[in-house]
């Protein structure tokens, strides 16, 4: 049983990553959940609607870490938990990791009160592992810009929002180097999914 989560700015390239990383355990015959924050739940995707909604300009930053706050409560005792409990690997495309680079480094919210919510939200479940795919923020959002019918509220903000973002991913992998595992995210995706399974065997998640 594991529970591996995937972070990185818009366009790093994450959500590939985990999709190639289920197909292969899936292979291997593991059981193995694949799910995406927010969202991933009937409630957390009403609830990602109205977080990602370009025209919701107005919302102040207090309501979104209430909101992906509510929407990860939900999605921990619907899903991750009863199948981490029955011993699936869980997989999740971001985690409470994307409130504290989000929220906290980019929106600029205090960092000790969104950790006290987001331990409340998940009632202390933490990953075991988790994968950050680094990119320069300009080369991200390049990527993301050709894909517009995936524009989100984020996609507006500023080159600097993004930086910041980016160097609070940075300073949490640095903080706890024995969860998180740092990939250039501008490698081929080949060879980033290569040094991912290598990471998943070394820790002994699956056997060789
Ligand atoms: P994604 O589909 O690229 O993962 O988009 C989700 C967006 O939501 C992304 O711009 C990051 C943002 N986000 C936060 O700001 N805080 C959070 O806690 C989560 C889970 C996502």
């Amino acid at each position: 049983m594991a529970f591996i989560t995937f972070e990185g700015i818009e366009g790093s390239g994450k959500t590939t990553q985990m999709q190639l990383l289920r197909d292969w355990l899936q292979a291997r015959g593991e059981q193995v959940l694949a799910t995406r924050e927010p969202g991933g739940t009937a409630i957390g995707d009403r609830i990602r609607a109205i977080l990602l909604d370009p025209n919701h300009t107005e919302m102040a930053a207090e309501t979104e870490i209430l909101l992906y706050s509510a929407a990860r409560a939900q999605i921990v005792r619907q899903i991750i938990r009863p199948h981490l409990e029955q011993g699936w690997i869980v997989l999740c495309d971001r985690f409470f990791d994307s409130t504290l680079a989000y929220q906290g480094y980019g929106r600029g919210l205090p960092l000790n009160i969104l950790r006290d919510i987001t331990a409340f939200a998940t009632g202390g479940l933490v990953p075991d592992l988790t994968f950050y795919l680094d990119l320069p923020v300009e080369v991200g959002l390049r990527r993301k810009a050709q894909t517009p019918a995936e524009w989100t509220r984020f996609e507006a903000e500023t080159l600097a929002f993004h930086r910041r973002v980016r160097k609070g991913y940075l300073e949490l992998a640095a903080a706890e180097p024995r969860r998180w595992v740092v990939l250039d995210a501008g490698q081929p995706a080949e060879l980033i999914q290569e040094t991912i399974r290598q990471e998943v065997l070394a820790r002994g998640v699956v056997q060789a």
